[in-house]
């Protein structure tokens, strides 16, 4: 009797045990579901989701606000279905090259036939509305076969390199060229102006109840995280990330290269793209450096100036892991 009294107590100690450590250390499950993929990324989203909640608190706290990320502001979607790619161009991130890249391998005979230039300015470009769209849902269909396993790419560049380049362009060489169109707010070219304006804005949009149209600016100056649907698509996507000195542009090319090389494009085109690419280089390279280097310039000696940009770009910089020295500078 004893023995029988003894034996249920350890079974009973020993239960309760086991059922305690299950229910308190739940360690074991967690370990369990990392070891599925979708669950590990959806940790990883909410650890950097995590980190960027608590920078934007940080910057309320100090009273400037960052712009909030991932809002589905724009999208550009041009496909290769033949080479199962799809590219998204952001603007001022070499969209013109990356719309000749697309159109010369979604029908690439035909583009050496018409002798086209892979540069062509956006508006006369060879495959026009043939094979871009504005939804990835749309984008996956048309991929066919491949609607699983197409290849999205994605080329960016630093946000303040970036800014400087559309600033320049369209704030400075456009407004200039075409007065009465006001552009960039009217500021004629005074980049603090500009800043206060377009931050605004992008407050604006970034709340549910937007009601201002997108601007040929906006798009222009948006966030990189606002393009390409990365709210839902970031994981998936090859980045190729350009170099901030244009000297140093052909790592960045390299990089295309070696991801279109992977989806087999044959070397000849490769070859073509390359060399075309690197003339573009040298075209851009002459082309309203002068207001390039005075806006870098007015950037590098305003704190201010500094302070606007961090508040627009400062999330890009964390979200792509750009080097953020200067921004914090
Ligand atoms: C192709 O275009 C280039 C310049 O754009 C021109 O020099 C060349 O003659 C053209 N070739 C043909 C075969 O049309
Ligand atoms: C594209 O994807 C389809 C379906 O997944 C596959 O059969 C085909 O071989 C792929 N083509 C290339 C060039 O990778
Ligand atoms: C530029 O704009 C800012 C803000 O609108 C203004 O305070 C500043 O005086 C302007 N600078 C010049 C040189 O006009
Ligand atoms: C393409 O180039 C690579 C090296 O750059 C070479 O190994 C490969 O054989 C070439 N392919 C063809 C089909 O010429």
């Amino acid at each position: 009797m004893l023995k029988w009294f003894i034996i249920s107590c350890c079974l009973l100690t020993a239960i309760s045990y086991s059922t305690y450590y299950l229910f308190t250390s739940n360690s074991w499950i967690k370990t369990v579901k990392t070891h599925t993929y979708s669950r590990f990324y959806q940790l990883i989203k909410e650890n950097t989701k995590t980190q960027l909640d608590r920078l934007q608190e940080e910057a309320k706290l100090s009273g400037k606000s960052l712009i909030p990320p991932f809002i589905n502001f724009d999208r550009e979607y041009a496909i290769a279905p033949k080479y199962n790619i799809s590219i998204c161009r952001i603007k001022k991130s070499m969209s013109t090259l990356m719309s000749g890249v697309a159109c010369v391998l979604y029908d690439t005979g035909k583009f050496m036939r018409n002798n086209r230039s892979i540069l062509e300015v956006w508006s006369h470009r060879f495959c026009g509305e043939k094979n871009e769209y504005r939804r990835m849902n749309e984008v996956k269909w048309r991929m066919g076969d491949a609607h699983h396993t197409f290849k999205k790419i994605v080329v960016i560049r630093d946000p303040i390199a970036r800014f400087i380049s559309f600033f320049s362009n369209k704030c400075i060489f456009e407004a200039q060229k075409y007065p009465d169109r006001k552009q960039c707010y009217n500021c004629q070219g005074n980049v603090t102006c500009f800043l206060e304006k377009q931050y605004e804005r992008f407050v604006q949009h970034s709340s549910d109840y937007s009601r201002i149209r997108p601007s040929y600016e906006d798009k222009h100056a948006a966030p990189l995280s606002w393009n390409c649907e990365f709210g839902k698509f970031l994981k998936d996507y090859k980045i190729i990330k350009l170099a901030v000195d244009p000297k140093d542009r052909k790592n960045g090319l390299a990089n295309l290269m070696n991801v279109l090389k992977e989806s087999n494009v044959p070397n000849s085109t490769l070859r073509f793209i390359e060399k075309s690419a690197l003339e573009g280089e040298t075209m851009h390279a002459t082309y309203d450096s002068d207001a390039h280097d005075v806006v870098k310039k007015e950037i590098e000696n305003d704190k201010k100036i500094r302070e606007w940009l961090k508040r627009i770009y400062y999330l890009d910089f964390v979200i792509f892991d750009f080097d953020t020295t200067f921004i914090n500078s």
